[in-house]
């Protein structure tokens, strides 16, 4: 396990999420507070509907808060217009979910260009940056292979590489080897894990196995709106 470095990349303070429905109000999270420190990389774990793709969705300014506050980067995210919310997303954080969601038309290769390509870089630069990663995650010979041509573990791989080509400061992963086999998952889980710590990126993975979850800096648990601190195996020793 590598140590965690100290500045603070996210700071989430008393954050609620209520859903309204007809049946009535859902508390989904209730005064959840949250430092993640640069190069961190964080488990949460949780039974099924106990909230964890509502609290990443939240995290990555994707839906929006009913209470609390959340800082990326030490920026409040209440301070921002919704322009500018998208900006600062589309800056310093990526995501991966369970499905790869490549598009079925480009290559692996294109597949990752396309980040780039949207924050303004030339097409030969996005190119050779995205061929670099794509090697370095052992795909050489899967470059010019759609989605459809690629294994799960591959087209996950390249969902990785997507993620974490921009080079973001976050990185939320929201049961990204959940589709996948044993061997798979721990492939996956080793290519993310690396690539963030090249890079000093922190990472926020939700995930069902405890295995994976133990191979974090730290392990928390979404547990009736709440997130709790959760043993972690190495401290038992
Ligand atoms: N848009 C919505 N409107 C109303 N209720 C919602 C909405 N989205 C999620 N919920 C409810 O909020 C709760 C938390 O959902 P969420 O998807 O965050 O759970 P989860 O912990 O990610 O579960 P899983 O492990 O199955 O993925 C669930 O009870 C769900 O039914
Ligand atoms: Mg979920």
């Amino acid at each position: 396990m590598i140590d965690a470095p100290s500045s603070i990349i996210l700071d989430v303070k008393n954050l609620c999420k209520n859903y309204h429905s007809p049946s009535g109000t859902l508390n989904i999270l209730h005064d959840v507070c949250l430092e993640v420190h640069q190069g961190e990389f964080l488990a949460i774990m949780g039974e099924s509907g106990s909230g964890k793709s509502t609290l990443l969705q939240l995290l990555g300014t994707l839906d929006s808060i009913d209470s609390g506050d959340i800082k990326l980067q030490g920026i409040s995210i209440l301070s921002l217009s919704e322009n500018k919310q998208a900006a600062l997303r589309n800056r310093s954080i990526s995501f991966v979910y369970q499905e790869h969601h490549l598009i079925p038309e480009l290559t692996a290769v294109e597949n990752v260009m396309l980040p780039l390509l949207i924050q303004g870089e030339s097409k030969q630069d996005a190119k050779v940056r995205s061929e670099q990663i794509l090697i370095r995650l052992n795909l050489q010979e899967r470059l010019q292979h759609p989605p459809t041509r690629l294994s799960g573990g591959e087209a996950q791989r390249v969902a990785v590489a997507r993620a974490l080509v921009t080079k973001p400061a976050l990185l939320l992963a929201d049961e990204p080897t959940g589709n996948l086999d044993e061997d798979s998952a721990q492939i996956v889980f080793k290519s993310m894990q690396a690539l963030c710590y090249e890079e000093g990126t922190s990472i926020i993975m939700v995930t069902h196995s405890p295995i994976l979850a133990a191979q974090s800096h730290r392990m928390l648990q979404l547990h009736h709106g709440q997130l709790i601190s959760i043993q972690h195996p190495e401290e038992k020793l």
